[in-house]
């Protein structure tokens, strides 16, 4: 599998603190079945100190450690890059890319209220011929309630990223609901781990991958957590369509009608 998603990088978010955690991260990823993970450290204005320099400079560190190590796994560059709203054209610009290729984007913004201008930040994407990959949308507040947004994001031409974490239930009920709606009905393109540390934000994709299956069959898990990713890496289109989603009582309804055809 390549994990699309996790903060792997050293030192410069609320990820490892030091070169010990992402050696202990990485063994980690690859006992999950991972051969690949990108390195998306926050790039989130007044939260953390970080900046894409600082990323390019930490970024060779944490490569040449795990191969000094002898462990299987490829790191590509990238970050995980916060939206405020308010200005798509120069968040478009400043975004720092998933991978050399440069293509997708990891974009993630508040768990309350999502910005009210997204469509326009991912037209400010495509516009470019770049692809916004929206980070972790189950965890939302008002997604949750509501996540019909979602489906304008996909036709608008956003990719979606469900957490590892939230569809086993590590982040809780809510955000495990919704995270099974968005598989349930196809709105979510790509399982990543957005993996903080060993304990308490974990990998766990092997285990996600596994519960994905139950909901999106064998073939479609694998392609969640190892084709697109991959093709992300490549630069290669992901094919996507847009779902009818429906508001939480209607959300709700419609996922007991999937279960309930499960045998
Ligand atoms: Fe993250």
């Amino acid at each position: 599998m390549l994990d699309l998603h996790c903060h792997i990088l050293p030192g410069v978010d609320d990820g490892a603190h030091d070169l010990r955690d992402s050696l202990a991260m990485a063994r980690a990823a690859v006992g999950e079945g991972c051969r690949a993970v990108f390195a998306t450290s926050h790039l989130w204005e007044g939260l953390f100190a970080t900046s894409p320099e600082l990323l390019r400079e930490e970024f060779p560190g944490v490569v040449e450690a795990i191969a000094r190590e002898e462990i299987p796994l490829q790191v590509f560059p990238g970050a995980e890059n916060y939206y405020a709203g308010g200005d798509p054209e120069r968040f478009a610009e400043r975004a720092v890319p998933l991978g050399e290729v440069a293509r997708y984007v990891l974009v993630d913004f508040s768990l309350g209220d999502p910005p009210g201008d997204i469509p326009e930040m991912i037209e400010a994407f495509t516009r470019s011929g770049r692809v916004p990959v929206i980070a972790h949308p189950e965890r939302n507040r008002r997604l949750q309630a509501d996540p019909t947004p979602i489906a304008r994001w996909i036709e608008a031409g956003a990719v979606i990223q469900v957490n590892a974490s939230s569809l086993v239930g590590l982040l809780g009920d809510s955000a495990k609901t919704c995270a099974e709606y968005l598989l349930g009905t196809g709105a979510a393109h790509l399982l990543g781990s957005d993996a903080h540390d060993l304990n308490r934000r974990p990998f766990c994709l092997g285990r996600a991958r596994e519960r994905a299956a139950e909901l999106v069959g064998e073939e479609e898990s694998w392609r969640m957590t190892r084709e697109k990713p991959w093709k992300i890496a490549r630069g290669e289109t992901i094919e996507t369509t847009a779902p009818s989603l429906e508001p939480r009582s209607g959300a709700r309804r419609l996922f007991r009608r999937i279960l309930d055809r499960d045998p």
